[in-house]
């Protein structure tokens, strides 16, 4: 009788452990990527392309959505470092490269610090990196039916994600407008070949010492210059992705629009690389969640310590500044003057004395004295 039990005469993790000896770029079950070539896209920004290897294929499908992101694994002077970098475009979509190879992926890195450093100048064509399968969830809605127009919003390598993401909107029929600020113009070729091949795609590049790209007059990204693009703003989603200033400046424009019945706020996607959405409270158990006491405005609140500061005073009537509720834009930013608080994203623990703090990813370890 069979038990179902059929062992392998040769154990997959052999044939690995021998094939990558033979040759690092050969394996079974570790997703691997080779280098091909190098391109400079300006403005410090390299495109590099990679081989994919079996392992890669066979686990990610060969496929990835426009957006995601893979984490490579760099060695450096005998330490291996990881980082995550977007991938540039769809499979198959042309880019720079007019490459015979089938099985390829593109990364673009913005030549700056030491892991992007070694990829863009030490890194020597042939080299063998280990790396993830594509992941994130800055993708489009999984609705096949979801046409609400998108605004894409990047600012200097930030946009290597949107890339992909555009492609993938303009072929599934949605309305995409992208705004670059950048400060020196990059990709106008590319840009300019999509819009004349998706008459629903419009972009600006927003040069920093050009005021004729201008929005608004404004070489900054603000409530005039996202309402000078004419859009229908409140079925429009927002994917963000660049600097600290940038999202902050369209959070903070997002909640002085005044739109009918719903938040720009919600509209938005950022690119967050890997963090997950987080949950404080489920790490606690109820008998660790005890009260404290929160002075604010002159007042005093009794809070629990698996609520965060922000959403503490909103349950307790009082209103503090906000944008995102993640982390991101630092619109929540406030001075507090004494007390103990834990950042729930990193898990730091603050000093007891003066100091400034996100309340939307703060909870209080101790009682907390506001300068709000
Ligand atoms: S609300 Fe955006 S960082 Fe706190």
């Amino acid at each position: 009788m069979s038990t179902g039990y059929h062992p392998e005469l040769i154990q997959r993790a052999f044939i690995d452990f021998v094939g990558t000896r033979v040759h690092p770029f050969w394996s079974l079950m570790s997703p691997k990527l080779r280098l091909l070539a190098k391109h400079r896209l300006g403005d410090n920004l390299v495109a590099l392309q990679f081989e994919t290897n079996y392992a890669f294929r066979q686990q990610s499908g060969n496929n990835w959505d426009g957006g995601q992101h893979l984490s490579l694994i760099v060695p450096i002077d005998g330490v291996r470092h990881q980082r995550q970098y977007s991938i540039v475009g769809l499979p198959q979509q042309p880019l720079w490269w007019h490459s015979k190879k089938a099985h390829t992926l593109t990364i673009a890195i913005k030549a700056q610090g030491l892991i992007s450093q070694h990829l863009t100048q030490q890194a020597a064509l042939g080299d063998v990196f280990e790396c993830s399968t594509p992941s994130g969830s800055f993708i489009l809605p999984s609705a096949l039916d979801d046409s609400a127009p998108m605004l894409c919003i990047a600012s200097g390598s930030g946009i290597t994600p949107m890339l992909g993401l555009i492609t993938q909107a303009l072929k599934n029929g949605r309305t995409v407008t992208l705004l670059h600020y950048n400060r020196t113009p990059i990709l106008t070729s590319f840009w300019s070949v999509l819009a004349s091949t998706y008459p629903a795609f419009r972009y600006h590049l927003i040069i920093t010492k050009d005021s004729s790209t201008y929005l608004a007059s404004s070489r900054h990204l603000n409530t005039h210059s996202l309402l000078s693009l004419g859009l229908p703003l409140e079925q429009t989603q927002v994917y963000a992705c660049g600097a600290q200033e940038l999202l902050s400046s369209l959070y903070q424009a997002a909640s002085e629009i005044d739109l009918d019945d719903v938040s720009l706020r919600d509209n938005i996607t950022v690119e967050r690389f890997g963090s997950s959405d987080f949950g404080y409270s489920k790490e606690q158990s109820a008998a660790d969640i005890v009260e404290r006491t929160i002075s604010l405005r002159a007042r005093q609140r009794q809070f629990t310590s698996d609520t965060t500061l922000l959403a503490g005073a909103e349950k307790a009537g009082i209103r503090l500044p906000y944008g995102c509720r993640q982390g991101i834009c630092h619109l929540c930013r406030c001075q507090k003057i004494s007390g103990q608080v834990k950042n729930i994203q990193t898990g730091s623990i603050s000093s007891d004395g003066f100091e400034s703090i996100q309340t939307c990813i703060t909870v209080p370890l101790t009682d907390v004295v506001l300068d709000v």
